[in-house]
């Protein structure tokens, strides 16, 4: 077993804090700075079409989704940036200070996305970029979500997924198995948390599978944006009445 666990979530709260401060810089170098355009497509797919007043980031990390939007945004927003990592929210909260971001419009919880600790039907938009797979029951998560959206709500989910197209499934995972985790280590010094994050990659759940839970949650519809061959998706879900 890896040394990191999602059943263990300490492990993982320890794991991600260990990774808090390089993980911006990681994180560009390691997707070749391709996840900015999927974050620019979750937030345009998620929360741009809705401009929520209430808006929620779960597994905020160091608020590259939310403050990315919030940037752009003009109208007043109430943002709650939710992570169990106090190290990830650490870094968050130096961010916005840096992107002078008006402290009032934001809410730090430290807490655990399968138990948000928001009202029922408080939020209009919620994203959730690169956590859902390292969460032990991604359908209580999505139970949450649907339970703190109002009607007409959207939920926005971006993921690294498994390409299932043959040739660039087996690119990915060599990619996977052994470029990311050496990369990993010269980045950071942490080539365990690095294999932990190509691990949950490989072992996770598809987009098929994510979309029924969704609808298990409550959600009618949900659409699925597939990304590059699959290496990445997006799913989109509105409450409906
Ligand atoms: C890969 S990072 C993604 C961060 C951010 N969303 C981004 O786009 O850069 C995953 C984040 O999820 C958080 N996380 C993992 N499991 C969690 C849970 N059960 N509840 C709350 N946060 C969690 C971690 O602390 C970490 O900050």
């Amino acid at each position: 077993m890896n040394f990191y666990n999602k059943d263990n979530p300490k492990s993982l709260q320890q794991m991600f804090g260990s990774i808090a401060q390089q993980y911006d810089k990681t994180n560009a170098i390691l997707s070749f700075q391709m996840h900015k355009l999927w974050n620019k497509k979750l937030i345009r797919a998620a929360i741009e079409k809705q401009l929520p007043s209430t808006y929620l980031d779960l597994c905020c990390g160091t608020g590259e989704i939310a403050f990315k939007y919030l940037k752009r945004r003009s109208l007043p927003c109430k943002a709650y940036l939710l992570d169990f990592c106090p190290e990830m929210l650490y870094c968050a909260k130096e961010r916005a200070k840096h992107l002078n971001l008006q402290p009032h419009t934001l809410t730090y919880l430290q807490a655990d996305a399968q138990k948000i600790p928001l009202a029922e039907e408080s939020i209009e938009s919620v994203t959730l970029a690169y956590g859902i797979r390292n969460i032990p029951h991604p359908q209580q998560c999505f139970n949450e979500i649907y339970r703190v959206l109002n009607t007409g709500g959207t939920v926005g989910i971006l993921e690294l997924t498994q390409p299932t197209q043959p040739l660039i499934r087996a690119g990915h995972k060599l990619y996977l198995k052994t470029i990311l985790p050496i990369m990993g280590q010269l980045v950071t010094s942490n080539r365990k948390a690095y294999e932990y994050l190509c691990n949950s990659i490989r072992s996770f759940i598809s987009p098929q599978e994510l979309e029924s839970m969704l609808k298990i949650a409550g959600f009618k519809q949900a659409s699925v944006i597939t990304l590059m061959g699959g290496i990445a998706t997006i799913l989109v879900a509105k409450k409906g009445n």
